[in-house]
């Protein structure tokens, strides 16, 4: 393979990848030597475009390096299925057919999102779903590092966080309305190192990590390990319930200090990449209750308890964009002070998207109802436990409809939805199986999505049968397909 030599890294890849599949070579060759593969830099392809010519070799030109990794994903599509598997198989040939593929996305923002506080995943298993990830073609993993039930990333200055934070006493059996516990301790963290090897292996391929801290509200693990920063004087363990905790941050200015700097710090951990501050979900109760907090109120101005989050938003949101980061958040961030130039997730629903978009804010589309690979994957009744019950079901089929940008958005606003995003909550995913089981086929589906492919379920059918394949060399433990469409 003959390609420019800032490329050097994709091939690479593609060799390892190559060699740990099927025991083959691939060699680079000089530009000015004629390769089995040529390979060319031209822009015109756009960010993340490729051109892919298989005639009696093969030609790619690329917009970008992530476009060109893009075409070597084609390349290998091409191929057999072994050329997809983890473990080395014998394959003694590979015959392309000719063919011409222009190629790009339609969104630069397509995610995969990983709730790692839930349940804890190790880096290997990190490392995996950002292949898997990368294979699809999408190019963000956003990883919730912290909940009510567990802290996730060490932190040197607060060593409570982990020593404490991220170790709970037991987790619910079934659902959490069946109110019964399985009293195993669960719990683990990622050091410095963790997160440096998973961001550098994610880079590799085209994988942008995105870390997020939530807070105000999902803190009680937090809180267990340092409960200054509560409303309250009641001690409180790392949470071994699901559901939204009503134990949140105080608002004291020393509480909004800390979380400056606790943030800062994660942040810190990812490079320049665009940081989650959460915002979702924050009871105000606690607040209701307290005089401090109600005097904050005063202070401020407010009228609604509500206000008391912007007050962690905003302080969140400047320290971060005055470091040059591009601040992202969960949509309820919008119903208090949030700052122009936040990027907003849309998940209650498209219309919160739409809302966002017109108000100025780029957003990313979570729509739960579409994109939270946490619900049911069928209405059966053998489906294993996960988040709610019907009608919380998701088909693989219903993600592939989903629109990325929100009904009734003016088409003037449509260059402000960036992209979309899956998400995988945790509660009910305890294994690298379950999260297979849970991610695909559903993520196969929401790739063609988000890149702006997809059309009639009818033909995307049989591709998704033959990708199948693919995914089983890859030791993907996916859901198997129903025998009808729904
Ligand atoms: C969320 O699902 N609470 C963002």
């Amino acid at each position: 393979m003959s390609a420019p030599e800032e490329w050097r890294e994709e091939i690479e890849t593609f060799a390892d990848d190559l060699a740990r599949a099927v025991d083959w070579e691939v060699r680079r060759v000089d530009s000015g030597a004629v390769g089995d593969i040529v390979v060319r830099h031209d822009a015109s392809r756009g960010a993340e475009g490729y051109r892919l010519v298989v005639g009696d070799r093969v030609e790619v030109e690329a917009g970008d390096a992530a476009g060109f990794a893009y075409a070597l994903t084609a390349l290998r599509q091409f191929g057999p299925p072994e050329l997809w598997s983890r473990t080395t198989t014998r394959l003694a040939h590979w015959t392309l057919d000719a063919v011409e593929v222009c190629d790009g996305p339609t969104y630069a923002w397509r995610g995969a999102h990983l709730d790692v506080a839930r349940h804890f995943f190790d880096v290997a298993t990190v490392l995996r779903f950002v292949d898997l990830v990368a294979a699809h073609r999408l190019n963000r993993l956003h990883l919730h590092l912290n909940d009510d039930q567990g802290w996730r990333v060490e932190v040197p200055e607060w060593p409570e966080l982990t020593r404490v934070g991220a170790w709970r006493r037991g987790s619910p059996l079934g659902h959490e309305f069946d109110d019964v516990r399985d009293d195993v301790p669960h719990g683990g963290y990622y050091d410095a190192d963790d997160i440096a090897r998973i961001v550098e292996h994610a880079r590799r391929r085209h994988v942008q990590v995105i870390p997020e801290i939530d807070l105000p509200g999902h803190a009680q693990a937090l809180l267990a390990a340092y409960p200054q920063f509560g409303n309250t004087a009641q001690r409180v363990d790392v949470w071994t319930h699901w559901g939204i905790s009503h134990h949140v941050l105080n608002v004291d200015p020393p509480t909004l200090d800390f979380v400056e700097r606790l943030v800062g710090y994660v942040a810190g951990l990812f490079g320049d990449a665009p940081v989650h501050i959460g915002g979702d979900e924050c009871p105000t109760t606690q607040w209701e209750a307290s005089a401090a907090a109600r005097e904050a109120m005063e202070r401020h101005g407010f009228h609604d308890p509500q206000q008391l989050q912007g007050l962690f938003t905003e302080r969140l949101s400047r320290s971060l964009m005055a470091q040059g980061r591009e601040v992202l958040a969960w949509d309820e961030v919008l119903d208090a002070q949030v700052v122009p130039g936040t990027t907003i997730c849309a998940w209650r629903s498209a219309r919160k998207g739409r809302e966002a978009a017109e108000r100025g804010f780029d957003v990313i589309m979570a729509p739960m109802q579409y994109t939270y690979f946490d619900w049911l994957n069928s209405d059966s009744p053998e489906e294993p436990v996960a988040v709610g019950a019907w009608p919380y079901v998701t088909t693989w089929e219903k993600v592939y409809a989903m629109s990325v940008v929100p009904e009734g958005l003016d088409p003037l606003l449509r260059g402000r939805v960036r992209g979309a995003q899956a998400q995988l909550w945790t509660e009910y995913i305890d294994s690298a199986a379950r999260l297979d089981y849970m991610a695909f086929p559903r993520l196969c589906a929401f790739s063609e999505v988000v890149w702006g492919t997809a059309g009639d379920v009818e033909d995307f059918r049989p591709r998704l049968e033959h990708h199948l394949a693919r995914l089983e060399a890859m030791g993907v433990a996916y859901r198997e397909l129903d025998d009808e469409v729904r």
